[in-house]
């Protein structure tokens, strides 16, 4: 009997599994390196595999026995909940928005797959290899499961080909750290809003992949809390200068999550959400969140908070209205949309951000 990614309990046998079915589109469109695409990440390992989680042992240990006990082994495929998708008669604007969506989703996913799976491979440190060894397990089957549904739509990532074609962007560790806490924990902020607004309106529920999103945010949970462990082990990481890098992280990824999701218009109005909503609950729970670890949240409130999320929108509608052309209005067109969007980036990150305590214990356990 064939195996399933699912049932895979290391990384290496998820990706043995998903080494088979892709399409030229949907890889191409993986390929893609625009400042919002999500990207590769490589980093200096020797440094991450020299952290001493001794500050963080009790906490440290909990969570890792927690995700070696596996509770959604088995969980990451079809099953009789997967409800038949017609995709041919799929209103062509939403077939192509939610495709967008899930290529997207499952490039972000195993964007992670490599870079954990790379700290494991060249790690000697015992703690920090376990735990990468067991998130890259977690985001394998995850982006696996997203090509699973792609594949009934004929189109699947050549992961693969991601591997060894796709541009890495380097990072040094503590960049990581900031990029990746704030992707896993925006990613349960994203996917449990979905889903308990999906609880309320089953009626909305357009793909089965959605009724899968509950144990999935739970995964990423974990990865966020892991990220916030390490973090623990060294309090500079969370001082002086280093705050204005927390600031400009949080900015970037609020802001660029802002602007994608606005992308998809039409499949948001399938799912009954108002991405502006949706943004402002999804950057709430996470701010929430990351009062665990970060000494600053940022100010949603602040009146150029939501004006200038919108400017960078605009910015981004008049980037997409002149893409491919060529002439002195279009370079124009683009270079004005650029400076509106660059403009905009500093009218946020100048909100003064609201101070935090960090709590004495990190730990955290999902309650949305
Ligand atoms: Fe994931
Ligand atoms: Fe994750």
């Amino acid at each position: 009997m064939n195996m399933h990614s699912a049932d895979a309990t290391t990384v290496e046998e998820a990706l043995a599994v998903q080494a088979q079915m892709d399409s030229d589109t949907a890889t191409a469109m993986a390929m893609e390196e625009t400042l919002l695409s999500p990207r590769f990440y490589t980093t200096d390992f020797d440094e991450m595999d020299a952290i001493d989680v001794e500050p963080v042992r009790q906490d440290w240990d909990r969570l890792i026995a927690q995700m070696v006990s596996d509770p959604n082994r088995g969980h990451f495929k079809k099953n009789e909940d997967w409800d038949h998708i017609d995709w041919e008669g799929m209103e062509p604007a939403l077939r192509k928005e939610f495709i967008d969506f899930l290529v997207s989703s499952c490039t972000s996913e195993f964007s992670g797959c490599v870079l954990y799976k790379e700290m494991k491979r060249r790690g000697n440190n015992k703690d920090i290899t376990q735990l990468f060894q067991l998130m890259a397990r977690d985001e394998a089957r995850h982006a696996g499961f997203i090509n699973d549904a792609l594949r009934e739509a004929g189109v699947a990532v050549n992961l693969g080909f991601l591997t060894q074609k796709k541009k890495y962007t380097y990072f040094r560790p503590k960049f990581i750290y900031y990029a990746t806490y704030l992707s896993e924990k925006i990613g349960y902020a994203r996917y449990i809003t979905i889903y308990r607004h999906l609880e309320q309106h089953p009626e909305l529920r357009f793909h089965p992949i959605f009724k899968w999103f509950k144990e999935w945010c739970n995964d990423e949970f974990s990865h966020g809390e892991a990220f916030a462990l390490l973090m623990k082990t060294d309090p500079k990481l969370t001082r002086g200068i280093n705050v204005y890098w927390i600031k400009f992280f949080l900015t970037a990824v609020y802001a660029t999550m802002h602007v994608r999701d606005h992308q998809r218009p039409v499949f948001h109005k399938a799912l009954g959400i108002d991405p502006t909503e949706y943004g402002y609950e999804v950057f709430r729970k996470t701010s929430e969140l990351s009062r665990q670890i970060f000494p600053i949240t940022l100010d949603i409130d602040h009146p150029r908070w939501q004006r200038n999320l919108d400017r960078m929108h605009q910015a981004n509608v008049e980037l997409a209205q002149v893409e491919g052309q060529k002439g002195l209005g279009a370079t124009l067109t683009r270079l004005g949309a650029r400076l509106k969007a660059g403009f905009s980036f500093v009218s946020l990150i100048t909100i003064p951000s609201k101070s935090n305590s960090v709590p004495v214990s990190t730990r955290l356990e999902p309650v949305y």
